[in-house]
């Protein structure tokens, strides 16, 4: 039994995501790109004193994350001393950042350090996606894999292929909708058009597959001309599989009237965000044309760090 005590406390933090193109195809085997946001979510780990895990977390649904991922730890390890976890955002549950998968990640990291259990990353998804599994039932695993390795990601379902793909300094607009997503209800809604019409929804997905392709390429050579008219198209597509809304489509319409290289919603749709992707001279234009259309702007840089320890271990 591993009770090692040396590291007190131990502080790690992991990025939100934006899906760049390729959502909901992901989750069928298929390719997407996902990059990491400058907005972290922090973990403080702790041994606890009293007789039992303790959790201090805003908000409910992190909190089951994190005991999720406690249990699975321990049981693998065979650790049994009581930790506290505490957890704080630097961006709301609301917006679709991902903080399940940031909480899980980042949970799981500390727990490594604090117990002295050496992860490699791909261990640390592996992991962390059978958490987020256990409590959602369905998801892809992308946003696991971003908040984990950082930068910007070229995904295959399930982890099957998780690259770096070299990101030139992306200006994206990201504009909130005010409404917060169900992902869980969203993917389970494309499951039951795709039963009822597969070969309908796999063209599309085929398509997503394509322009996901030629989107990493464009990504590479900085070509964002290329890269805007795929975000658009791959709008198009999600509208066609049902899952954005009038909201969503008045403010990426608006961004590209207002002179974006092109724009999409960002992530399973119902809600959450949309990106814009503008030259630097046109982004006020596209802020302010998103935020005639009701979006909220966030002040999001993307293809941030992953994974990190803040105080110090490693
Ligand atoms: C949700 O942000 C993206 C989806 O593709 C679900 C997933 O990949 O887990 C809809």
């Amino acid at each position: 039994m591993r009770e090692l005590k040396k590291k007190n406390k131990v502080i790690v933090s992991a990025p939100g995501k934006l899906m760049l193109l390729g959502e909901h195809a992901v989750v069928y085997g298929y390719p997407c790109l996902v990059t990491a946001v400058n907005n972290r979510l922090f973990i403080t780990a702790e041994f606890e004193t009293g007789d039992s895990d303790k959790i201090t977390a805003p908000q409910v649904k992190e909190s089951n994350f994190v005991k999720e991922t406690i249990s699975i730890f321990k049981r693998k390890y065979k650790i049994t001393s009581p930790v506290h976890i505490e957890t704080r955002s630097e961006f709301s549950h609301t917006v679709g950042f991902g903080s399940s998968s940031a909480v899980t990640v980042a949970t799981l990291k500390a727990l490594s350090v604090l117990f002295e259990v050496p992860l490699s990353k791909k261990e640390i998804f592996d992991l962390s996606y059978q958490v987020v599994l256990a409590i959602q039932g369905v998801g892809s695993g992308f946003d696991v894999a971003v908040a984990d390795y950082g930068k910007t990601l070229y995904f295959i379902g399930g982890g099957k292929e998780i690259s770096p793909v070299l990101c030139p300094k992306l200006s994206l607009v990201v504009g909130y909708s005010g409404v917060k997503a169900d992902t869980p209800t969203l993917v389970r809604k494309v499951k039951v058009d795709y039963d009822k019409n597969t070969s309908k929804i796999n063209k599309i997905f085929l398509e997503i597959e394509t322009l996901v392709k030629k989107g990493k390429v464009a990504l590479i050579r900085n070509d964002l001309i290329t890269l805007g008219k795929l975000m658009s198209r791959n709008h198009t597509l999600l509208k066609e599989l049902g899952v954005s809304t009038d909201k969503l489509d008045h403010m990426v319409d608006r961004a590209v009237e207002g002179g974006a290289f092109g724009a999409k919603l960002s992530g399973a749709g119902g809600g959450d965000c949309m990106i814009a992707l503008t030259s630097v001279d046109k982004r006020d234009l596209v802020v302010k044309a998103i935020e005639k259309a009701g979006g909220q702007i966030m002040d999001v840089q993307v293809n941030a760090e992953g994974i990190k320890i803040e105080n110090g271990f490693n």
